[in-house]
């Protein structure tokens, strides 16, 4: 019997791979730079299953492309934003995402960017490489302390609870907004507040949400306005979620003291881009969830989504399970 064809839109994991190649005849994408819509519409056509990064834009187009034999799509991220899940549904094709696996490296390095970002990492290493360092002084490069200081947490689902928790070791308070229906964890010390409060409240702020219409620009010139000048911003969630052009001003302005970030709009960032001409700011090509670890897993739960799907079993992650009714 011939083997079910699936496009892989680039090289991931052998963890997955390895999988995937025993049980598909493979199509692997293997450029450095992912394929463009051309090349992804024509490698798609007649395809029973895709496994796709957050880089390829999957809509009714690339789904009418792939034919009718088109089975699964599985996204090697827990963030779904990529797919356009409602042409999905209506074509009863179930899509896959691999969450948990990456919650506690997505939340290490939005910690890690906390950190950096109020104790301006990167500036005093540029400092010292210039050769500016001549003593000790009182008064230079001045940070913002955690002890005691408020995370407010935009998103309480598993990233934001892991950020929670991580919060408790270093004596933080932590509030979180989250509009969508949560199971609170008793065990966790959070409490749930409104939007405004939040902004207002908060030394640090993190956000943790999905992008979606209602968190597009969530983060905007109005809601920077209500900020502490003291306050440090983390985006380690989706890149829209903050309006980049708002955020320049607020940090040029010192009206917040500083934001780290691990997503953009857009992606990639131009090196030419205005929010990199500022001291304020830490930003990373949207790494959070890269640890060998997190990877091989994320690898792992795609191939298998894939492969669920292609069996015309459940996926054991699926984002629309409304297809199997
Ligand atoms: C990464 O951003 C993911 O959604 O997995």
């Amino acid at each position: 019997m011939s083997k079910p064809k699936v496009l892989v839109t680039r090289i991931i994991p052998d963890k997955g791979l390895d999988l995937i190649k025993d049980f598909c005849d493979v199509d692997l994408w293997e450029a450095a730079m992912p394929p463009n819509r051309e090349e992804l519409l024509r490698h798609v056509r007649g395809v029973d299953g895709l496994l796709c990064l957050l880089t390829d834009k999957i809509d009714h187009e690339v789904m009418d492309a792939a034919g009718t034999r088109l089975k699964v799509i599985s996204n090697f991220a827990v963030g779904f934003d990529n797919i356009d899940v409602n042409a999905a549904t209506a074509r009863k094709i179930p899509v896959g995402n691999t969450p948990d696996v990456l919650t506690d490296a997505t939340a290490d390095f939005a910690f890690t960017l906390m950190m950096s970002a109020s104790r301006r990492l990167l500036e005093p290493d540029r400092y010292l490489r210039e050769g500016k360092w001549q003593t000790w002084e009182p008064m230079q490069l001045l940070g913002q302390e955690m002890k005691n200081a408020t995370l407010g947490l935009v998103g309480f689902g598993r990233i934001g609870k892991a950020m929670a928790r991580r919060a408790v070791g270093f004596d933080m308070r932590v509030i979180y907004y989250d509009p969508t229906e949560i199971k609170h964890d008793p065990d966790l010390k959070a409490t749930n507040v409104d939007f405004e409060t939040l902004l207002a409240e908060s030394d640090f702020i993190s956000l943790h949400t999905p992008l979606t219409t209602d968190t597009h620009h969530l983060i905007d010139s109005e809601a920077l306005s209500r900020m502490k000048p003291s306050a440090v911003l983390i985006n380690t969630a989706r890149g829209p979620v903050v309006d980049p052009d708002a955020l320049y001003e607020a940090l040029k302005e010192h009206r917040i003291f500083a934001a780290g970030l691990d997503v953009t709009e857009p992606e990639p960032l131009p090196a030419d881009h205005p929010l990199l001409t500022l001291d304020n700011i830490i930003i990373a090509p949207h790494i959070a969830s890269a640890t060998v670890a997190a990877r091989d897993k994320m690898a792992w739960m795609a191939a298998r989504n894939l492969i669920a799907g292609l069996q015309g079993e459940h996926l054991p992650n699926c984002v629309n399970p409304q297809v199997y009714k």
